[in-house]
């Protein structure tokens, strides 16, 4: 089987050797050269992947079987769709399915209309006036979010980015202004997770859950980040995570996948629910059209059944399996000093590759050029993946001085003191439980 990879970053190098661990010929096509893929690699292309015509071009020179699309920006410009048109079948969702992720309008109003269970208040506005007015109304404390694709930035919260409503109101405005339209949904407080799982279009296989490190500094102080780490645990729940919460959030998922098949725009590929949980229960705070970054370095590790049988299933329609390790994993993401607002860029990682395959680490190239060049987003991640959460996260920490240069990361990813203040504001907002082990 010949598969051709589309996306160079740390995801997508996890997707890769996954893919190559069956014996899968792979072959990539990427703004720029991963040098961890371009070593797994039979082919590599380099093209902007939202030039869905160029990454074509490279399919058919390639000669590909299947296509297997990493990132969101090429799903939103329809990829799956002209692939699938051209005789390839490719695992993610078709344009109008990843709307769920590309369009949070219509992912809310989906929600609604289909009464998916887990979803929250919300309110999409074009009008300044009547915006202001619900703002208003509502008293309680919102969250504003741009309609479209954001690298995750622009989402803003009261009590966090904003003061409060009054400045909710000022951002709105400068949304509406901008885009033509903003979301306001009201806030929910809580502790977030990352529930990914696979769909044909019908059946639903979930994997590990995980949870995402996304403020830039220890402690989650700092800006918001693509993600600096994250961790999973062997029993693939999490501490405040309890199984009655894990089937509730499972059914949000599984509802949303039978609702979009009736809708007639099936959803094939992987969904990741970010879902935060409340006092309430596991509320859907946002879908996502792939797999998550850093979690994908969490599951993937960790992943018995073949990732190429996976991916025929999903494009076949013939979905089964997905089968796990019991293990825990810890990611950390070393990024440039700066990162994200004022990133250095044009400087060289010194990598002793030979020393993190010692320490027992998995590496994952992501932001750097072939000559390990930084170019300005999350350059690298290292993954411990062991019996425990304890050795997990030694592995991974014990990789980390084997990367050296302007970079910085957040040791506390995965210890148990973080995990301990997760569990504490879970028991602060009230909600009565005994953590699980990890
Ligand atoms: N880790 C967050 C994301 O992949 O969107």
């Amino acid at each position: 089987m010949r598969i051709l990879l589309v996306g160079g970053g740390g995801r997508e190098h996890a997707i890769g050797e996954a893919l190559i661990r069956d014996g899968t010929e792979l072959y990539v096509v990427s703004k720029g050269k991963n040098p961890g893929l371009a070593r797994l690699a039979k082919g590599y292309g380099l093209a902007k992947e939202t030039d869905v015509e160029k990454v074509l071009d490279y399919a058919e020179k390639f000669g590909v079987d299947m296509a297997f699309i990493g990132p969101e920006a090429p799903l939103e410009r329809g990829i799956v769709d002209v692939f699938e048109e051209n005789g390839i079948p490719a695992v993610g969702p078709t344009r109008e399915a990843a709307r769920l992720e590309t369009d949070k309008a219509f992912a809310r109003e989906f929600m609604e209309r289909n009464k998916i269970p887990g979803r929250k208040a919300f309110r999409v506005f074009d009008d300044v006036s009547e915006m202001r007015l619900w703002i208003d109304d509502f008293e309680k404390p919102v969250v504003v979010k741009p309609i479209g694709l954001t690298g995750g930035k622009g989402v803003k919260v009261v009590g966090y980015q904003l003061r409060d409503n009054e400045e909710a109101k000022s951002y709105a405005e400068e949304l509406i202004r901008r885009d033509g339209k903003v979301l306001i949904e009201e806030r929910t407080d809580g502790v977030e997770f990352t529930f990914q799982v696979f769909s044909d279009g019908k059946h639903v296989i979930p994997m590990p859950l995980a949870q995402d490190y996304p403020h830039a500094y220890e402690d989650d102080e700092g800006p918001i980040t693509g993600g600096m780490g994250s961790y999973s645990c062997p029993n693939h729940l999490l501490p405040f995570v309890t199984k009655e919460d894990y089937e509730k959030a499972f059914e949000t998922l599984k509802a949303t996948v039978a609702a979009m098949r009736k809708e007639g725009t099936p959803y094939r590929g992987i969904l990741y629910g970010q879902f935060m949980l409340s006092r309430e229960g596991p509320v859907i705070i946002e879908y996502n059209a792939r797999f998550g970054d850093p979690e994908a370095m969490n599951v993937l590790p960790l992943l018995k059944t073949p990732l190429t049988e996976i991916a025929a299933g999903i494009v076949d329609g013939n979905l089964r399996k997905a089968e796990f390790e019991e293990k825990a994993t810890v990611v950390k993401y070393l990024a440039p000093k700066g990162y994200p607002a004022n990133p250095v860029r044009g400087l060289k990682l010194e990598i002793d590759e030979k020393e993190i395959k010692k320490a027992g680490a998995r590496l994952y190239y992501a932001s750097l050029d072939e000559s390990f060049t930084m170019l300005g987003s999350r350059a690298a991640a290292v993954v411990g993946a062991a019996e425990t959460l304890e050795e997990a996260e030694r592995i991974a920490e014990s990789a980390v001085p084997h990367i050296r240069g302007k970079l910085f990361y957040r040791r506390d990813v995965g210890t148990r003191g973080s995990l301990e203040k997760r569990i504490e504001l879970m028991k602060e907002l009230g909600r009565e439980f005994e953590p699980n082990s990890c």
